[in-house]
C-alpha cells in the first residue's frame, strides 16, 4: 500500500468550450485541427534536435543501472527497465521534471503551437510523462485501449493534448491511434448513458480518475458509423501531433524495428486555472511530481510509487537525475509565477 498522500485540485466541471473561436479560415494547421479535432504539425523541431532528445531518453533508461542496453534486444524486458505503464509510458521517478522534458516543453516552436491555438501567450503546461517503447516485447501483454482523457461531464473543448515525436514512426511502429472526428461527437455520444469499458489495464476504481473514459468495441463502431476514422498517426522525427482531449485515442503496440520516443506536452491558458489548481501545481513542482495531461484542472499528482513485483521499485527516486534550470519562464509555464 502506498503511504503517499494524493495531491489533487478540487473537481471543477465546466460544461462549455473554454474558449469560443470565431468561424474563420486561418490558412495553417488550425483549419484542420478545428475541422477534425486533431492535426499533425511537421518539423516543429529539427531532426537533429529530435535525435538529441531520443538519445537523452536512452541515457535516462540506462541511469537506472538495470542492465538495459539499447543494442541488445534480450535486455528489452521489464527487469531491465524502470516501471512503465503500457510498456513504455513513464510518469514516476520524477521523469516529468527531467531537464529533457522541460527543454522539450520550452522549445519556442512548441510553445508557439499552443500560443497560436489558444490565441494567448499566457500559458501553463502539464507535467506530463514520456513514452519510450521497445518494439516486439514478448514479456508484456497488450491490447488496444481506446479512451479519451476528458470526463463525459465536461462538455466542449477544454483541453488539447499533444506529443513531440523524436523517432521515425511508420505504420508498423508504436504510435498514436486517433479516432479522427470523434471530438465533435462527444456530446452526442454521452447524451446516452454510457458505461466505461472494463479494460484489463483500467485503473482501479479507488483511483477515481477524473478524466478518463474507456470505450468498448461497440463504442468504436458507434463513432465509425458516424463517419469517424480510426487512423494510425505516422510521423517523422521533430513532428508534433495535437488532439482535442475529447478525441478517442490509444497507443499502438510497436511491431517494427524502431524504438518509440515521445514526450507528451499539453498547454492551456493560465486564465482557465483556479487558484487551488495553481497551488497544486506549485506543490507538484516542488516535490517533482508529474500530473495528468491537464494543465489547468484535474491536476492530480502522479505520486504513486512505481511498483515492481508487489513492492516499491528499489530504483524509485524523488527527484530527476538531471534537474531543469528553474528560470522565471519555467515558473510561468508551471503556473507558479504570474504573467
Ligand atoms: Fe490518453
Amino acid at each position: 500500500m502506498s503511504t503517499t498522500t494524493i495531491i489533487q485540485s478540487p473537481p471543477q466541471f465546466e460544461t462549455k468550450d473554454l474558449k469560443v473561436f470565431a468561424p474563420q479560415t486561418y490558412g495553417d494547421w488550425r483549419d484542420e485541427f478545428h475541422k477534425n479535432g486533431c492535426v499533425v504539425i511537421k518539423n516543429v523541431v529539427s531532426p537533429e534536435r529530435a535525435q538529441y532528445y531520443a538519445d537523452k531518453q536512452i541515457q535516462w533508461l540506462k541511469k537506472f543501472d538495470l542492465g538495459f542496453d539499447e543494442n541488445d534486444e534480450s535486455t528489452w524486458t521489464a527487469d531491465h527497465l524502470p516501471v512503465a505503464f503500457k510498456g513504455g509510458m513513464y510518469f514516476a521517478y520524477s521523469a516529468p521534471h527531467e531537464k529533457m522534458a522541460w527543454e522539450a516543453r520550452m522549445e519556442p516552436t512548441v510553445i508557439e503551437i499552443f500560443e497560436k491555438l489558444w490565441e494567448t501567450k499566457e500559458l501553463i503546461t502539464s507535467f506530463d510523462g514520456m513514452n519510450i517503447s521497445m518494439p516486439r516485447r514478448t514479456d508484456i501483454t497488450w491490447s488496444p485501449w481506446p479512451h479519451c482523457d476528458q470526463n463525459p461531464k465536461r462538455k466542449g473543448m477544454q483541453a488539447v493534448q499533444g506529443l513531440l515525436n523524436y523517432a521515425p514512426n511508420g505504420p508498423n511502429d508504436g504510435g498514436l491511434m486517433l479516432m479522427r472526428g470523434s471530438a465533435k461527437l462527444f456530446n452526442e455520444f454521452f447524451a446516452h448513458k454510457r458505461e466505461s469499458f472494463d479494460h484489463e489495464d483500467a485503473p482501479p476504481p479507488e483511483m477515481k480518475y477524473m478524466d478518463l473514459f474507456l470505450f468498448s468495441k461497440k463504442d468504436v463502431k458507434w463513432f465509425e458509423e458516424r463517419g469517424c476514422e480510426l487512423i494510425k498517426v505516422n510521423m517523422d522525427p521533430g513532428d508534433f501531433v495535437l488532439w482535442d482531449s475529447r478525441t478517442m485515442h490509444y497507443a499502438k503496440f510497436p511491431e517494427g524495428n524502431q524504438i518509440r520516443h515521445v514526450q507528451y506536452i499539453c498547454m492551456t491558458p493560465r486564465e482557465f486555472a483556479t487558484e487551488e489548481a495553481l497551488a497544486t501545481k506549485k506543490e507538484c513542482l516542488e516535490k517533482w511530481y508529474g500530473t495528468t495531461h491537464w494543465p489547468h484542472c484535474n491536476v492530480r499528482a502522479a505520486s504513486d510509487p512505481p511498483m515492481r513485483d508487489g513492492k516499491v521499485c528499489s530504483k524509485d527516486r524523488s527527484e530527476p537525475f538531471e534537474k531543469p534550470e528553474i528560470t522565471d519562464r519555467l515558473l510561468q509555464l508551471a503556473g507558479v509565477k504570474a504573467y
